[in-house]
C-alpha cells in the first residue's frame, strides 16, 4: 500500500517524529520562526495530513491540497480552522483535548494570584532598585482566598480552574455556561449564574470560552461596565472573545482594577498596545499549555489524530462541529 504524505509545520519532539516516520512519508518545516503562508500553501499541495499549531485552514489551502483528509491541530482551540470549507473539501479537523486540561488551570491561578498581589510589577519594581524601607502599603494587594470567582465556559479546563478555587483557596465559584452542569455543581459546591448576574458578583472573572461565532467579543463595553470596580479580568481563552478596545477603556477608565492576560486580539501583540503600558496588566505570550511535558502529549496526541486520519481510520478526538 502506497504510504500517506504528511507536513509536519512546526517543530515537534524526535519521538513524535519517529512515531509519524513508522506510518508516513513526511517533510517538515523545522524553523522557529513560523512557516511563511505561501511556503505551507506550496509544501501541502501534494498532502494527505497536516500537523501544526493554529495556522488559518481555508477554502485558498483546502483547494490547493486536493489528496488532504485531515488537518490536526497540536491545541484545543481549533478557531484556525474554516469547518463548514473543511467539510465541503471533505477533510477532517482534530485537537488536543484532555492533555492540557490541568496545565492551562495552573496558569490561569498563576495569572489571578500575579494580578492580584501585584506580583510582576513589583518584582519590577525591586530589580529596578526602587525598594526602601519605610510604609509598604503601597505594595498592597487584594486577597485571592475567599474571594468570589466567575467562571466563564465550564469546560475540562473551567472545571480544572473550580476544583484549585474551591478546594484550594475556599473561593466562593460562579460559572457561566452554555449547559448547565448540575453534577458538577453538586460534587464541587460551584453555583451556575447567568453571564449579567456573574460580572455583577465576581472579584475575579475568568473568561475560558472556546472562540466561536457566538462567542466572538462576548465580553464588549457592556459586560465591563457590569463587573465591579475592584474586579480583576483573566483571559486564557482568545484574545476575540473580548474586545480589545472595550478592555483597554476598561482599565483606563478604572471600570476595573486589573487583568491578567495570555491571549490578544493579535499574536504576538504590537509593542505599542497601550496593555503593555499598564502597571495594573500582566501580560503573557499565549503560554496556557507551554510546558515541556503538556506540550509533548499534545504533539503526541495530534500525530495519532493524524496517522489515524491518514490510514482512513475515524481520529479518537475530531473537532465538535
Ligand atoms: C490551546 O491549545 O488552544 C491553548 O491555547 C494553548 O495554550
Amino acid at each position: 500500500m502506497k504510504r500517506p504524505k504528511v507536513f509536519i509545520a512546526k517543530p515537534i519532539p524526535v519521538e513524535v517524529e519517529n512515531y509519524i516516520a513508522r506510518h508516513c512519508d513526511y517533510k517538515k518545516w523545522e524553523h522557529e520562526k513560523e512557516i511563511p503562508r505561501e511556503i505551507l500553501l506550496k509544501e501541502v499541495a501534494d498532502c494527505d495530513g497536516i500537523l501544526l499549531t493554529g495556522h488559518k485552514i481555508d477554502e485558498e489551502l483546502l483547494s490547493n491540497a486536493p489528496n488532504l483528509k485531515i488537518v490536526s491541530n497540536i491545541s484545543v482551540g481549533y478557531n484556525n480552522f474554516d469547518i463548514a470549507a473543511m467539510k465541503k473539501h471533505n477533510v477532517m479537523g482534530t485537537h488536543t483535548p484532555y492533555v492540557l486540561d490541568e496545565t492551562v488551570a495552573d496558569l490561569v491561578f498563576g495569572l489571578i494570584l500575579a494580578s492580584a498581589r501585584r506580583i510582576s510589577e513589583l518584582d519590577r519594581f525591586v530589580k529596578e532598585g526602587k525598594w526602601e524601607a519605610g510604609d509598604d502599603k503601597i505594595f498592597f494587594g487584594v486577597d485571592v482566598h475567599h474571594a468570589t470567582i466567575g467562571i466563564i465556559g465550564m469546560g475540562r479546563i473551567g472545571e480544572a480552574i473550580a476544583k484549585r478555587a474551591k478546594l484550594g483557596f475556599d473561593m466562593n465559584v460562579l460559572y457561566y455556561n452554555r449547559t448547565r452542569k448540575t453534577a458538577f455543581e453538586e460534587k464541587m459546591g460551584v453555583k451556575y449564574r447567568d453571564l449579567e448576574a456573574l460580572l455583577k458578583e465576581s472579584d475575579f472573572i475568568v473568561l475560558m470560552t472556546p472562540l466561536t461565532k457566538e462567542t466572538y467579543h462576548l465580553i464588549d463595553y457592556k459586560e465591563f461596565n457590569l463587573m465591579k470596580k475592584s474586579a480583576i479580568f483573566i483571559n486564557a481563552s482568545r484574545g476575540q472573545t473580548v474586545n480589545e478596545e472595550a478592555l483597554i477603556d476598561a482599565l483606563q477608565n478604572k471600570k476595573i482594577l486589573g487583568a491578567g492576560l495570555d491571549v490578544f486580539d493579535k499574536e504576538p501583540i504590537d509593542p505599542d498596545n497601550p496593555l503593555l503600558k499598564m502597571n495594573n496588566v500582566v501580560t503573557l505570550p499565549h503560554i496556557g499549555s507551554a510546558t515541556a511535558k503538556t506540550r509533548f502529549d499534545m504533539a503526541m496526541l495530534a500525530a495519532k489524530n493524524l496517522v489515524k486520519g491518514v490510514l482512513g481510520e475515524v481520529p479518537p478526538n475530531l473537532v465538535p462541529e
